[in-house]
């Protein structure tokens, strides 16, 4: 085993990068992933996925021989897991990901090693890891008290925005959490190759609740708004107007409100913390509850609208979570326009999504609904309802929208 070898368990969003410009400020990484797909791409120095500058860092470690991928867990100095966690239902957090990768890394260990969890964790995860180790290994030890081998344990949870993570891998500071200050000291050592920002050390169950708290923050004050925006149109004002005037308060600042809560991290993470502690999280749970049923007031909204027709066209504006991105995963806009075609089979929906290609298979399976281009999709249609605030959506020609229906749920033409 070379003392310099990093493994990357999984080989994804998060992984590939971490591996990627770990191998680029010369540290030997194999990069371990179950998906063939992945490990192939790797190995030609190719990226599976789209994130701006990773192909340029992959081929590069790749061709230089810094960087390989396999689909068996090797001998390595350094383990970094970086597989999914899902919610199961209950939101409790899936972790058989974690653990079949921790069962992967348990035969290779020989003491001395570092292993670091990067997956978003519930409270306990990373001590729910260490726990799996030394059951199945009684020769070793999590800290120097016996005369056992140690295997050091961390937690540094990921923090970095699809789109920018090459950047922001170097210049996001990071929360290091270790089982004991030898790990955590150990992680901010290896951490240090690549990030220039600041390290801070804490243990592990307070860096997995940093991940959490931070997303948790997020979907409290979006529920804030959101809940701003049904009470304003049961009073008949605008939202986006009261929000703008409560704003000039110097200590006031109010996010803006939406279709709903999409995305892997915002709209997953927060359960973590009410699973872990449903009687004390009752203000977390509510901004979920909140936020999960935006998108059927949208949708009532649009009945509205939609009942003073016989066969109305409804253009839906952008099905991705956030703007100016090609994501639709857990997207509450993807959600409200499947809906729209289900509840009135007579109305064509037009999908207008300029990030996309072709519709995903959620709204190609049905036969009512469309993808259109923006400026032909607003003309045709009887009701429009923008639904992300994307670039190419700020700039139309507000004359088209003269004498239609407008939902506006970004008040991106106000
Ligand atoms: N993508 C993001 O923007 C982001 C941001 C912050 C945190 N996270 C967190 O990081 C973690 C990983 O997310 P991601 O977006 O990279 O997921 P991903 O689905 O893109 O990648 C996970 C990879 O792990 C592989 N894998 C699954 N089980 C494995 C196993 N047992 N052994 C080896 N490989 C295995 C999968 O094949 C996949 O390639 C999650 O906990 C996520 O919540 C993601």
């Amino acid at each position: 085993m070379s003392t310099k070898t990093v493994a990357v368990i999984g080989l994804g969003y998060i992984g590939l990068p971490t591996a990627a410009i770990l191998a680029s400020n010369g540290v030997k990484v194999i990069g371990v992933d179950v998906s063939d797909r992945h490990v192939d791409a790797v190995n030609r120095g190719e990226v599976p996925f789209v994130e701006p500058d990773l192909a340029t860092h992959v081929a590069g470690a790749v061709s230089q021989g810094m960087l390989s991928a396999q689909k068996d867990t090797p001998q390595a100095n350094t383990y970094i897991v970086a597989v999914p966690t899902p919610f199961k239902d209950g939101y409790a957090a899936d972790l058989s990901y974690i653990e079949a990768a921790t069962d992967a890394i348990i035969p290779q260990l020989r003491g001395g090693e570092l292993i670091i969890l990067e997956s978003t964790s519930p409270p306990g995860a990373t001590e729910h890891m260490a726990q799996r180790v030394l059951e199945a290994r009684p020769d070793l030890s999590l800290d120097g008290s016996s005369e056992r081998p140690v295997v050091h344990f961390a937690h540094c949870p990921e923090r970095v925005l699809p789109g920018r993570v090459m950047i922001e891998l170097v210049t996001n500071d990071r929360i290091i959490g270790g089982l004991t200050t030898e790990a955590a000291e150990r992680a901010r050592d290896l951490y240090q190759v690549f990030c220039h920002a600041e390290l801070h050390l804490t243990d592990a169950t307070t860096a997995e609740m940093a991940k959490l708290t931070e997303n948790s923050y997020r979907d409290v004050n979006i529920a804030f708004a959101n809940e701003l925006s049904i009470i304003a149109d049961k009073i008949g004002i605008d939202v986006f107007e009261l929000i703008e005037l409560a704003n000039k308060h110097p200590r006031v600042n109010i996010l803006q409100p939406g279709p709903g809560v999409g995305g892997h991290c915002i709209a997953v993470d927060p359960w973590f913390i009410v699973s872990a502690v449903p009687e004390e999280a009752r203000l977390i749970r509510t901004a979920r509850e909140v936020n999960d049923n935006k998108p059927e007031y949208v949708l009532t909204k649009v009945k509205d609208r939609a009942d003073r027709f016989k066969e109305p066209v409804i253009a839906a504006l952008g099905l991705a979570f956030k703007p100016d991105i090609d994501d639709l995963r857990e997207s509450p806009a993807l959600e409200i326009t499947k809906q729209l075609a289900q509840r009135h089979p007579g109305a064509r929906v037009l999908a207008i999504e300029p990030n996309i290609d072709a519709l995903p298979a959620s709204l190609s399976a049905l036969p009512n609904v469309e993808l259109a281009e923006t400026r032909a999709g607003i003309a045709a249609a009887d009701i429009i309802v923008l639904l992300v605030d994307h670039r190419e959506f700020r700039h139309v020609d507000r004359r088209l929208l003269n004498e239609k229906a407008v939902i506006d749920t970004r008040g991106l033409w106000r």
